[in-house]
């Protein structure tokens, strides 16, 4: 949550930053601020709202200084209003913060603080992170910073300006990301490397308990200790245009559409030729992998669409390598009592690496002794750096807070590993293995098909979009796959959705269905289009609309369901993967019809970095 930039350079830094913070909003967007640098003093700037609200704000002044920080806010201490956005100063302005992340024993600092005078102006956390500098100062604006840290209990990610230094600015980090970004006579400081790709591809992710001192033309770094270290300057090779629209209206309709090429890009690099002919699957990430063979169950914990992910996965891991296994959502994880021994296999997926829950889960199953192998699409997350093992989702940056291309890349990467563990473990024949990795390779193409039937279910949205709540139901992976397609229209259409077992309607969930319901069938599992095309028929003659989602193409669900969307053929097992497609797409044009912004949909943030 929360997103910070800071610039030092030889440019204007007004500019500068609120162009950094623009690629930023996706971490939040309920204010934003800027403190510049201006003319001897600290001068800063904030608003409720959107970022476009404080640059209305500050249009047509000049805010004339080469030194600067911002930050776009997802409130968690304090309503969002003009005075708890960020920047937080000290009491005579001179020291400016930003910061993302909780400080847990922020209530225990601030009454210390208010006994030696200090009276607050907000109810936010950050407040006392800007007083504890000013009470630590005494000439040297880095040790301040370095002695506030060692206070502070919980997360942060922070920037720190001071008018008393115009050449440098203060960058800390404990397990919130920054990332810092190397230009020519002026270097960057963000939560995020879309923010810097204008302006530097050369970029430091900043590690654990690490504090910075960023200057126009070098950057010292530190350990917490204040050992200095070298930083490994990573070059970044994705394109700008990446992480931005792209020519669509909407990055999720830009993510939806990126969907085969992630997908390939996920997959085929790790398809290698056999040895003995026919095809293997490899992972370079992974240290051999007889793991499997001792393997006697599969955890995988994960959040939201993850964790959906994961759901799936479950099956497949069950079916392919005949594995228990669980997928639980990390939130309620993390307060388990966990059985957990070393044939476990615990897995963890999660897009952006910085899921509050999710990495508690995974610091929990590390005391207990498994090995954690991470699902992510950030290089670098904390995610990344905690796990044993990391295998990286290739679906670039993902900007919309409803996640798609994440998803489905997730989804490739499970299956990989669960045909892997089929065939290493002898439950997958060489065949079925061949085939298992042919379906994969051929996925792309398919979802690229159903894409490109996009009208289809615009129209289709055009004429549903009012109803009142939408039901998916399906069994087994279509059940899966319902679960993340209840999740996008409630996320951005705001729909009352939900998914159910089909089997379990009859034992309450029918009691719902009335003509203002929309029921919407996933039916692609052969050996089960009897059954659900029952269930299609119970909830039809109680007034529901019905559609389903099919690879049938006989006609069998014409006669049952009122409209059709015929997906291409597929092996059931894999069917989520095309499945949840039109279900994106179903979403996306709802939240359209409603005139909501599918990518900034309200209440939700897109990394959820607090608990
Ligand atoms: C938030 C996002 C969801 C996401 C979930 C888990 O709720 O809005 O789209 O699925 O977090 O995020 P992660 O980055 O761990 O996959």
């Amino acid at each position: 949550m929360c997103g910070i930039v800071g610039y030092v350079g030889a440019r204007q830094a007004t500019p500068a930053l609120l162009g950094a913070l623009r690629k930023l909003e996706y971490r939040g967007y309920d204010s934003a601020g800027i403190a510049v640098l201006s003319g001897g003093g600290l001068v800063v700037e904030k608003a409720k709202g959107m970022l476009q609200v404080l640059e209305d704000r500050i249009a047509g002044r000049e805010i004339s200084g080469c030194l600067g920080i911002g930050h776009t806010r997802w409130a968690t201490h304090g309503e969002p209003s003009d005075v708890n956005a960020h920047p937080q100063t000290n009491t005579s302005g001179t020291i400016a913060v930003v910061h993302n992340g909780i400080v847990e024993n922020h209530q225990r600092l601030k009454e210390w603080l208010q006994s030696q005078g200090v009276v607050f102006r907000t109810r936010t956390d950050t407040e006392t992170i800007a007083h504890l500098i000013n009470y630590y100062y005494r000439g040297n604006i880095f040790d301040a910073v370095l002695k506030t840290l060692h206070k502070l209990e919980g997360a942060y990610a922070l920037c720190v300006i001071s008018s008393d230094f115009p050449d440098r600015l203060i960058a800390a980090k404990k397990e919130n990301p920054l990332v810092l970004g190397f230009g020519r006579g002026e270097n960057f400081v963000a939560s995020d490397v879309p923010a810097l790709l204008e302006h530097t591809r050369e970029v430091y992710y900043m590690d654990e308990g690490e504090i910075a001192a960023v200057y126009g033309d070098h950057v010292d770094v530190f350990t917490g200790r204040g050992e200095r270290i070298i930083p490994r300057v990573q070059h970044v090779d994705w394109d700008v245009d990446a992480a931005e629209k792209g020519g669509y209206e909407h990055f999720m309709l830009k993510e939806m559409h990126e969907q085969p090429r992630a997908i390939a890009d996920t997959v085929k690099p790790r398809i290698i030729d056999a040895p003995g002919g026919g095809r293997d699957i490899f992972f370079e990430e992974l240290p051999g992998t007889d793991f499997w063979k001792d393997a006697s169950r599969v955890v995988i914990a994960a959040c939201g669409t993850a964790w959906h992910a994961g759901v799936v996965a479950r099956y497949a891991f069950e079916r392919f390598a005949r594995i228990p296994t669980e997928a639980e959502t990390a939130s309620e994880y993390r307060y388990k009592n966990p059985i957990l021994d070393s044939r476990t296999v615990f897995i963890v997926v999660s897009q952006s690496g910085e899921t509050a829950d999710t990495l508690a889960a995974v610091r929990l199953a590390k005391s207990r002794g498994a090995r954690v192998m991470a699902i992510t699409n950030v290089v670098g997350s904390t995610l990344s750096r905690e796990a044993d093992v990391r295998i990286y989702t290739r679906a670039g940056p993902e900007i919309a807070v409803a996640s798609t291309k994440a998803f489905t890349t997730q989804l490739v990467c499970l299956y990989l590993l669960a045909l892997k563990a089929g065939f290493v473990r002898g439950a997958l024949s060489p065949e079925d293995y061949q085939k298992g990795i042919a379906e994969l390779l051929a996925v792309p193409d398919k979802a690229a098909e159903i894409l490109a039937r996009k009208g289809v279910i615009q129209k289709e949205a055009a004429l549903q979009f009012n109803k009142n709540k939408v039901f998916f139901i399906g069994r087994l992976f279509d059940y899966a796959a319902g679960l993340e397609s209840a999740l996008k229209l409630k996320e951005i259409s705001y729909t009352h959705s939900e998914a159910f077992a089909a089997g379990e309607l009859k034992h309450g969930p029918i009691a719902l269905v009335d003509d203002r319901t929309l029921v919407i069938a996933l039916a692609t599992q052969r050996a089960l289009f009897d059954k659900i095309a029952s269930n299609i028929a119970q909830v039809s003659s109680r007034g529901a609309v019905t559609l389903a989602i099919t690879q049938d193409t006989s006609g069998y669900f014409d006669q049952a369901a009122d409209q059709v969307f015929v997906i291409p053929q597929v092996d059931d097992a894999f069917s989520p993967l095309l499945s949840v497609i039109p279900a994106q797409l179903f979403a996306y044009y709802c939240a359209i019809q409603k005139g909501n912004n599918p990518d900034r949909p309200r209440n939700l943030a897109k990394s959820v970095t607090v608990e």
